[in-house]
């Protein structure tokens, strides 16, 4: 297993592993092709502040961290779009590990903290509060129809 940055080279592999780890429960998320997937990842891998991780095991990607930095008032934050591991692989410490490099990596460069969103009463908001997230009841997450 190959903890390190994203290359170009990954994105069919992300790909993959994205639609198998949101596809069933609880996400159930319906991308209606590939390619819709595809040029969603690509918008947010354009962004200059990028910071893509994954885990290779060979040729395949089988977890991904995909973030990016903001200069955020506090200090510079990685806000994670998207985190996910193979479900083959789910449950065997790959996310853990994954979420640790992650943490490293960016210590190093001077950021101070991780934020993101996720799902209420769902398996990964029990990982992230074990991995020292904490949730902000202050806030909440709207959306409005257009
Ligand atoms: C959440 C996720 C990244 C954790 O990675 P992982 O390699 O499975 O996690 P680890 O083995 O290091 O840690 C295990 C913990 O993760 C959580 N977990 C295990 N299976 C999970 C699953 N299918 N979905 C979500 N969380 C899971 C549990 O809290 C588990 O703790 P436990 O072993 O005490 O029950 C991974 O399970 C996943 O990709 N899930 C689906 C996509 C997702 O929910 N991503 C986060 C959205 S923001």
């Amino acid at each position: 297993m190959d903890y390190r940055r994203y290359h170009d080279d990954d994105l069919a592999s992300v790909v993959d592993t994205f639609l198998a780890a949101f596809s069933g429960e609880p996400w159930n998320d319906r991308w209606p092709s590939r390619e819709h997937l595809r040029t969603y990842l690509l918008e947010i891998v354009s962004m200059p502040t990028f910071r893509w991780y994954v885990v290779g095991d060979g040729n395949a990607v089988i977890g991904a961290s995909l973030g990016h930095l903001r200069s955020w008032w506090e200090g510079t934050e990685c806000l994670i779009d998207e985190f996910f591991v193979s479900p083959r692989f789910q449950g065997g410490g790959i996310g853990s590990a994954l979420l640790d490099h992650v943490k490293r990596e960016l210590k190093k460069e001077g950021v101070s903290a991780l934020v993101l969103l996720t799902k209420r009463d769902c398996p990964a908001e029990q990982f992230y509060l074990r991995h020292g997230f904490e949730d902000d009841e202050s806030l909440v997450f709207m959306s409005c129809r257009l």
